[in-house]
């Protein structure tokens, strides 16, 4: 049992009515039943069984087992009261080999879920794609090759024809910069490519394929379309021209690499050149007009030139010396479970940074993640990240950005890719010691509930 926590704040600030509260989570991170009713096998699936690519050795085979207490998690939903539910759809459970055909009982297995999450009285938000790419496209290449984009637009149009008559709501794709930087330039998540700058065509094949999506989307009229894309701050570790320097093209390859073909329709400078296929036609697609502008903000970057003597290690991951730039820690902050650098006041700086490099083109920002791994079930670090957090956001509207929407990571502990179940992330504890995956409400989703509470 976890005890609410002592009052100890004034409540936050009051956001608008039809500001749309949410949590979120991912198929991989939470479905399991990976080898069930016909689901065929991801990326994942592949790089989790090599020795040593997994902090704990673990798979996501079970995982927290959504796939069979989606219930259970549904119900959660609705005591913790949110408006809006953000999970994501497996490609491979809905087509096994990527492309042809179709996997009944993958595709029922959404249609139950998006029942069971309308009937709770929330929305559902699905997001059609969240790194899991089919083991069947990747063989062939998978996100290096144009083909996978427009084998994902098939893909969405046999979702978005089962669930399109519940869903309002669609997010094309999950932070497709963590799975070019993190999947195919430094190889720490599948599907493992260490291709450091080749791998820029991922980047590109991912926005097309959200361009397709959108298209697909679009024509069949199916509501309200955004992208979850990771953004954050870079901050130069000194005011010497070689660490602004640096600074800069970090925030090229995090934030404006994905960010400006989208809503300015063109890549940063020097970029388009290193791009296969037609790329000016391209960005015509990938830059049609979205409702919603999805953000993704964990901490802030403070990034130096290179320099042996730091940032052999961030946040888990390993920055060669082949990279232009090194990884300062930020310093004199709270830290997570995951060594993260806690600094709410980087999400305001975010989104006003956003709003005047953007301007009109930022269309209204839903944060579509956000949230940090603590232990425990009285979880007070959590709480006081959350709270910051949303002060800081509301500091950002206050400036007049226009937000709409705030979804925390996540529902419930899971399956944290590269770490494993090594990090907790939910508002709900997952008793894997004892093996029961018992589901059972920490301190912080007693606060939320409260919060959304007084805020109705
Ligand atoms: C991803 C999630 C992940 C979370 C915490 C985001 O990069 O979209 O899948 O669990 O951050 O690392």
């Amino acid at each position: 049992m976890t005890t609410l926590p002592p009052r100890s704040r004034s409540p936050l600030p009051r956001f608008p009515a039809n500001f749309l509260w949410g949590v979120s989570t991912s198929a991989h991170q939470i479905e399991g039943a990976a080898a069930e009713d016909g689901r065929g096998k991801s990326s994942w699936d592949l790089f989790s069984a090599l020795p040593g690519k997994i902090k704990d050795g673990s798979s996501a085979s079970v995982a927290v087992d959504h796939y069979h207490r989606y219930p259970e998690d549904v119900a959660l939903l609705k005591e913790l009261g949110v408006g809006g539910y953000r999970f994501s759809v497996s490609w491979s459970r809905v087509l096994p080999e990527g492309a042809g055909p179709i996997n009944k009982a993958g595709l029922d297995f959404y249609d139950r879920l998006v029942d069971s999450v309308c009937e709770a009285g929330v929305r559902p938000v699905p997001t059609l794609f969240h790194w899991d790419t089919p083991l069947a496209l990747e063989e062939k290449g998978g996100w290096l090759e144009r083909d996978t984009a427009h084998r994902f637009a098939e893909y969405v149009e046999v979702v978005a024809e089962r669930l399109g008559d519940r869903v309002g709501r669609w997010i094309t794709l999950n932070e497709p910069a963590e799975l070019t930087m993190l999947g195919h330039a430094l190889g720490e998540h599948a599907p493992g490519k260490q291709l450091l700058f080749d791998a820029l065509p991922v980047a590109h094949h991912q926005l097309l394929a959200h361009g397709l999506a959108v298209q697909v989307l679009r024509s069949r009229g199916s509501g309200s379309l955004g992208i979850a894309n990771s953004h954050g701050p870079t901050w130069p570790a000194s005011d010497s021209e070689e660490d602004r320097g640096a600074a800069d093209f970090y925030d090229v390859l995090l934030n404006r690499l994905f960010a400006d073909p989208i809503l300015l329709g063109e890549y940063p400078e020097g970029i388009a050149e290193m791009l296969p296929g037609p790329v000016a036609e391209d960005l015509e697609l990938i830059s049609q007009p979205l409702d919603w502008y999805g953000m993704n903000f964990y901490q802030p970057t403070r990034v130096g030139a290179p320099n042996p003597a730091v940032s052999a290690e961030f946040a888990g991951i390993t920055v060669p010396p082949e990279m232009p730039f090194s990884v300062h820690p930020v310093e004199g902050v709270p830290r997570t479970a995951f060594d993260w650098a806690v600094v709410p006041e980087a999400l305001t700086e975010l989104l006003v940074s956003f709003r005047d490099r953007y301007g009109d083109r930022l269309p209204p920002v839903v944060i579509t993640e956000n949230g940090c791994s603590y232990d425990g079930l009285d979880d007070q670090a959590r709480i006081d990240y959350l709270d910051g957090h949303l002060r800081a956001l509301h500091r950002a509207m206050d400036a007049g950005v226009d937000v709409r929407g705030y979804f925390v990571w996540s529902l419930m502990d899971n399956w944290e890719w590269a770490e494993g179940y090594r990090q907790r992330f939910g508002l709900v504890h997952i008793d894997y010691e004892g093996g029961t995956l018992d589901r059972t409400p920490k301190a912080s989703f007693r606060w939320l509930q409260e919060a959304l509470r007084a805020q109705r």
